[in-house]
């Protein structure tokens, strides 16, 4: 298992202006290498909450978080961001390109920190082969700012999977591309995914993305319980087909044009 989450709970201390928040009570999750999960659920259910522990950039109140057999709870400050620069990858919702490096330096950026014990490509022949493998070939010496905002998030992409991670985190990966974008990205996530023997976790609220995933999760209640998938990858029946337009697990909203969409379907 890459990865085992085990009674995870996490909650915000009051301050003086604010009450304490219970976020996670009793999380379990186990993700194969190789792996796809999506998670969804309401806003503020703590999904991000999630994804900070299981990238090392937080840790639980209580529980276990195993990540390739180390127990990363339990690993000082230090230990946590080598684990975090070796074995993971990060997808933002933004790109947080470096606006003064080119495409090719900010994909390189990771690199500098560190990396795995042993690569099996160098740095700038995977920075190179990955970026003509998300069509960016010709944009290699581009600053963020001449990209467009499908073509600066798939940089950030590569960006994610420079260090040769095991295990790729996005938050709301599509959340700021137009449908078309959202639409591209979301394929080569899968594609990557597949090709890079990387484990995928994302957080959407897109269930045009979600349902891509080998797995759906639901976070709710401080607990992850699982969803039906409505039609698995690979189920290419007329039925799914249709459905992948049309989720079942849509909630209709009067209000809102974007169909896919599944923020504020219960609430938050
Ligand atoms: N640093 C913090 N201090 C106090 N409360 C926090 C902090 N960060 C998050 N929270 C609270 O924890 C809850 C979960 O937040 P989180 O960002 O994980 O939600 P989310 O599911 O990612 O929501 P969204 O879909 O809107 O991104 C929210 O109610 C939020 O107000
Ligand atoms: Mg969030």
């Amino acid at each position: 298992m890459l990865l085992e989450l085990t009674s995870v709970a996490k909650s915000y201390a009051a301050t003086d202006e604010t009450d304490s928040v219970t976020v996670l009570k009793d999380v379990n999750l186990r993700v194969a290498a190789g792996e796809s999960v999506a998670i969804v659920g309401p806003s503020g259910s703590g999904k991000s909450t999630l994804l900070n522990i299981i990238g090392t950039l937080d840790r639980p109140d209580a529980g276990r978080v195993v990540l390739d057999g180390k127990d990363v709870s339990s690993l000082n400050e230090a230990q946590r961001a080598a684990v975090r620069c070796r074995e993971i990858g990060f997808i933002f919702q933004l790109h947080h390109l470096l606006p003064q490096l080119s495409v090719l330096e900010n994909v390189l950026v990771p690199t500098l920190a560190g990396g795995p014990e042993k690569r099996t490509e160098e740095p700038v022949t995977r920075a190179k082969r990955l970026l003509e493998r998300v069509g960016l070939s010709g944009r290699l010496s581009h600053r963020p700012g001449q990209l467009s905002g499908g073509e600066r998030q798939r940089v950030a992409v590569v960006r994610a999977l420079i260090n040769e991670p095991k295990l790729l985190l996005a938050d709301e990966p599509t959340g700021s591309l137009d449908r078309a974008a959202a639409e591209n990205l979301t394929e080569l996530l899968v594609e990557l995914n597949r090709e890079e023997g990387v484990s995928l976790i994302v957080v959407t609220h897109a269930m045009s993305l979600a349902e891509k995933m080998s797995r759906l999760l639901e976070l709710r209640d401080g607990v992850l319980v699982q969803r039906d998938h409505p039609y698995p990858p690979g189920d290419n029946t007329p039925d799914a087909n249709r459905s992948r337009h049309r989720s079942s697990l849509r909630v209709e909203n009067k209000d809102d044009e974007d169909d896919d969409d599944l923020r504020g379907s219960r609430g938050g």
